[in-house]
């Protein structure tokens, strides 16, 4: 039996609100992705992939991606990315929740999540995973739209009706300090963009290092 988060994102793959989420955030993604400077040979994890976008722009932007994993617990989710006829061969996706996901292979230089940590059932333990999941030195980009400085998104967790965890900056810098990174915080924002809030307030984008002693 599916939980509510991954019976919300089942639907939402379905009636274009994957697509949505892929406009709504190619800009504020595209700047973290900026951020990364990937090496020459490198793996990347996209935790709550959605229809995996930033799994195959990856792919296809760096060659030297050796593999681009995503997971994500709605199971439409994972068969639109898996079915997308822009997958190079480099991706692989699984449905999976990253709270209870037992990765067996090596562990990844880059792991990326965006608008998708709030929703687990313990962020702490989720952030606790990730840096599990991190080679020393690997680097975690997290980037959220929903948090509490940025009032305007405040309604979207009744919208939803579905678990949100509503943090301050302050409260996610503490959560990644707390699970091991060595964290830089910058909020994104888009001048150009319609929403005041993307213009005013923006994404806040945390990058978490994992340290290598
Ligand atoms: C708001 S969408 C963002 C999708 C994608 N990152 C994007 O930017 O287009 C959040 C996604 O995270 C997934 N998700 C939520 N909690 C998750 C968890 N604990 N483990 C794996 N995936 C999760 C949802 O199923 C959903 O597809």
């Amino acid at each position: 039996m599916q939980d509510a988060t991954a019976q919300k994102f089942d639907s939402w793959a379905l009636n274009g609100k994957a697509e949505d989420m892929q406009r709504g955030h190619y800009k504020s993604v595209s700047a973290m992705l900026r951020s990364a400077r990937f090496g020459n040979e490198f793996t990347f994890l996209d935790v709550g992939c959605g229809n995996g976008w930033v799994v195959r722009t990856v792919t296809s932007r760096h060659p030297g991606c050796r593999l681009s994993v995503g997971i994500d617990k709605s199971a439409n989710m994972i068969s639109r990315a898996a079915s997308d006829p822009g997958n190079t061969g480099r991706e692989r996706y699984l449905c999976a929740d990253i709270e209870e996901w037992k990765h067996r292979g090596r562990k990844f230089d880059y792991v990326f999540a965006m608008e998708s940590i709030y929703y687990a059932d313990s962020v702490g333990a989720a952030l606790a995973k990730i840096y599990g999941l991190l080679r020393p030195g690997g680097v975690f980009l997290c980037g959220t739209d929903f948090y509490a400085e940025n009032t305007s998104t405040k309604r979207w967790a009744a919208a939803m009706g579905i678990t949100m965890h509503l943090y301050s900056e302050g409260e996610w810098e503490d959560m990644l300090v707390r699970a091991g990174f060595k964290v830089r915080v910058r909020r994104l924002k888009d001048p150009a963009a319609k929403d005041a809030w993307k213009r005013n307030t923006g994404t806040l984008f945390l990058r978490g290092r994992k340290p290598t002693g």
